[in-house]
């Protein structure tokens, strides 16, 4: 059974950091966000992956940089090229040759970039590998079954997928991960675009449950899942992540810094004394926490990175930025080479002054 990862697609909801930086490669807990679909995968057997990367030459670069050969993850990883992002049915469609060759069963799971469980998923993967179904279809109950796709069940099968459904008829969303053998082909061929110009993936589901194909779905009992597509989804997801986080010490904790909690500091990086870091909390390479600094819990810092004078909680810091106002700065992401300082004296009492690329959000 194959594998294959998307990591193509629009990223609009995170502009402006998509402008420069693939949303897949957005850190959670200082790990590139499209890591984790690959150890899930891996860690549910499957070796043989395949990674749907954008067009531009910029996109597939920094995606092969993060990911390799996939040797660091002991997986084997081979790049298919997506030449628009036509939505998740074309990028299954683009992969077809990847998945049907060297693939005894016809049988392969996909996976979304951009979305995480913990707890794993092998248990579902075996039953596929085991079982006689054309697709294995992931649900997960949730509190707001409005933002996702559901899933409308009757006498035990699904007979409708609805996307984003204003009312749901249930609090089954569709995780980010489905299984499939070659009988989602058919219906990919015969799919139109939908309101939205793509290639749904739910109207080739829709397809295989019409044609009367064995479509199964499982609840899954995952503890968490999480589709990090927006600023809240990497927030949460961030947080999640760093609940689970062994504490460690490479770098240097001046005497006077206080460190509370599990806390991972990176090598090269200096705690200052008069500086606090409360955890769950971690802190790339080379980064300065300077005094009256205070790093609060569920944060983390990417390399490069110098606070000083700030306090700084809930939030995702990609990396190479300064930060340096007496404010707190809370629920944040920010992006890299960003610069946050005092205003100057020649501005009046109480105003900013902002240099704000195009889609960015500020809360004053
Ligand atoms: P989405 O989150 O639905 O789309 P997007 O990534 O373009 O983001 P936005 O809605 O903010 O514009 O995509 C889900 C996953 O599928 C994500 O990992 C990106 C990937 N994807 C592709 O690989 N190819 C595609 O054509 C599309 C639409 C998405």
């Amino acid at each position: 059974m194959k594998g294959l990862v998307l990591s193509g697609g629009k990223g609009t909801r995170l502009r402006p950091i998509t402008h420069t930086i693939n949303k897949h490669l957005i850190p959670l807990a200082n790990k590139p966000m499209i890591h984790y679909p690959i150890e899930t995968l891996r860690n549910a057997g499957i070796t043989d992956i395949g990674i749907i990367v954008g067009h531009t030459e910029e996109k597939i670069k920094e995606i092969k940089n993060a990911i390799g050969d996939g040797s660091q993850f002991g997986v084997k990883v081979t790049y298919i090229e997506q030449d628009v992002p036509g939505g998740l049915a074309h990028a299954v469609k683009v992969a077809k040759e990847f998945l049907m060759t060297d693939n005894p069963d016809k049988k392969f799971i996909l996976h979304l970039g951009d979305n995480i469980v913990k707890g794993g998923i092998k248990k579902y993967v075996e039953s596929f590998e085991n079982g006689d179904m054309d697709s294995i279809i992931l649900l997960k109950d949730v509190p707001n079954p409005s933002r996702f796709g559901v899933a409308e069940i009757k006498d035990g099968k699904i007979v409708r997928l609805v996307e984003k459904p204003t009312v749901a008829p249930n609090n089954f969303a569709l995780v980010g991960i489905y299984m499939f053998n070659d009988s989602i082909f058919d219906p990919i061929e015969n799919l139109k675009p939908s309101w939205r110009n793509e290639l749904e993936i739910t109207d080739a589901i829709q397809g295989l449950i019409d044609s009367g194909k064995k479509v199964v779905h499982h609840i899954i009992d995952v503890e968490w899942w999480k589709d990090p597509g927006d600023t809240e989804g990497i927030l949460e997801a961030n947080s999640l992540l760093l609940d689970d986080i062994i504490p460690f010490n490479k770098g240097t904790v001046e005497e006077g810094a206080v460190i509370i909690g599990k806390v991972g500091i990176d090598e090269g990086t200096i705690i200052k004394s008069g500086s606090s870091v409360k955890g769950p909390a971690l802190i790339g390479k080379n980064c300065v926490i300077g005094k009256n600094a205070y790093i609060g819990p569920h944060t983390s810092i990417g390399n490069n990175t110098v606070i000083e004078n700030a306090e700084i909680e809930s939030s995702v810091i990609i990396g190479d930025s300064k930060i340096s106002c007496k404010q707190r700065i809370i629920d944040s992401l920010i992006g890299r080479n960003v610069t946050i300082s005092e205003a100057s004296e020649n501005l009046p009492r109480g105003a900013s002054q902002l240099v704000v690329g195009e889609h960015s959000v500020v809360k004053i």
